[in-house]
């Protein structure tokens, strides 16, 4: 039997499935088990694989099951990929109650408003998050429940994606006989796990680096600005040292984790890598600068496109509580430095900012970071601290009522 106060929360990623699973205890969570297998079915952050996929999902739930010791039904859902894109779009409702009184469920009737925004039929909404409301023409007004008007206008941030590759998802994870109790844009629970509300507030970015892609989410005022996946990650460093070095796309990564670094000035001159510790019968010698000098040209490549997304919204190296990086990329030598230098904002790697319970220091492991961030921001969901609608008729809807009951 499947444990009822259970959160699994599934990252279904270019490189790797990773899923972790924990209980709802006082309104805390609880971790009790965490997996991480290999998945070859996804590409760029999309499911080019059914079969693949379906499998990894499969061995991971398996696994995951065997380490908390109950069955597992359900799960919360990371998407992510270059499909992805932003809009604004804006609601607007009568105040239902005579006296004027704005309630919740006018709140959930305005945004509903902005969800009828006009997408093209092969695109699909994921989520709508509230940016600011306006009542009776007074703007910037962040919570109107309890306030009085007639008018209810939002302006809203409409995260959507593309139906094939939504469904694709959708359809492994089902396949791998899994119900889906919401689908979260990845880099949103990863901002909600390691962004505090102080530096939402001051204005930074959430930078996931991927194996096949970079994901952003920035924050000013609050509020969610701009969310993007550029569809260059990780693993395109080590196809290029492949490259560039004439070795296995294997021995490349081997390489980019031991002896990688994201600034070439770093390394010393002299510095020798000798590839026979890696496998027998390999006697290449390589220069570690060399390596270093061809992860800082895909990296430039990577930074570019950041600086082009944050130019969009006008906030080139101009997010005051800077850059928080997390995803197995970020585990690079000297990437933190190179961030700063490259972005020019202040940059540090992701770490918890919300309490939890059981194997927590396991779980800071930036690979980690959305399964983690999926549960947490589920559990907020369920407090009804967030109104983004998700997926599915709204499906972390019927989890939120469901969840309650575990709450203090
Ligand atoms: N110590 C390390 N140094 C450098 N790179 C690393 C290190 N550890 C992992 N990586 C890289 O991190 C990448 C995997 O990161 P992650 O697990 O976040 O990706 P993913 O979620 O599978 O992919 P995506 O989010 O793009 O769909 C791989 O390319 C891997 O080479
Ligand atoms: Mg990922």
């Amino acid at each position: 039997m499947a444990k009822d106060n259970l959160l699994v929360g599934l990252d279904v990623g270019s490189t790797k499935v990773a899923a972790t699973c924990g209980e709802i205890v006082e309104g805390m969570i609880n971790v009790t088990g965490f997996v991480k297998v290999p998945n070859n079915g996804v590409r760029k952050g999309v499911v080019t694989d059914i079969e693949d996929t379906v499998s990894a999902i499969s061995d991971a739930l398996e696994k995951l099951e065997r380490t908390c010791g109950t069955r597992i039904s359900s799960a919360i859902v990371g998407i992510s990929g270059s499909h992805i894109s932003t809009s604004i779009s804006k609601g607007v409702v009568a105040v239902a109650r005579a006296d004027g009184e704005i309630g919740r469920s006018d709140v959930e009737r305005v945004l509903a408003a902005a969800r009828t925004v006009a997408l093209p039929p092969n695109r699909e909404i994921i989520h709508v998050i509230p940016r600011t409301y306006t009542v009776d023409g007074q703007q910037s007004i962040v919570d109107p429940v309890g306030m009085t008007g007639i008018r209810l206008e939002v302006e809203a941030l409409v995260i959507s994606g593309a139906t094939a590759a939504i469904r694709n998802l959708t359809k492994c994870v089902y396949q791998a006989g899994l119900e889906i109790q919401g689908l979260v844009f990845s880099p949103i629970a990863c901002a909600h796990r390691m962004i505090s509300k102080k530096q939402k507030e001051i204005g930074s970015m959430l930078l996931d680096l991927g194996g096949g892609t970079t994901s952003l989410a920035v924050y000013e005022e609050g509020d969610i600005l701009h969310a993007a996946v550029i569809p260059v990650g990780s693993s395109h460093i080590t196809n290029d040292l492949a490259i560039g070095l004439r070795t296995s796309i294997e021995m490349a990564e081997k390489i980019k984790i031991k002896y990688g670094s994201a600034i070439p000035d770093k390394v010393r001159e002299s510095e020798i890598i000798s590839l026979s510790q890696f496998a027998q019968g390999e006697n290449q010698r390589i220069e570690r600068k060399y390596v270093s000098e061809i992860i800082q040209a895909r990296l430039g490549e990577i930074f570019a496109l950041i600086n082009q997304e944050l130019k969009k919204i006008g906030k080139e190296g101009m997010l005051p509580a800077g850059v928080i990086l997390t995803g197995g990329g970020s585990k690079l030598e000297d990437l933190v430095e190179a961030a700063k230098e490259e972005l020019r904002l202040p940059a540090a790697i992701g770490v918890r900012n919300i309490d939890m319970g059981g194997f927590v220091d396991k779980l800071a492991d930036p690979v980690y970071a959305a399964s983690v961030g999926l549960m947490l921001y589920a559990l907020e969901e369920s407090k009804g601290n967030f109104s983004s609608f998700s997926l599915e008729g709204g499906v972390i809807g019927k989890a939120k009522s469901f969840f309650k009951q575990f709450l203090p």
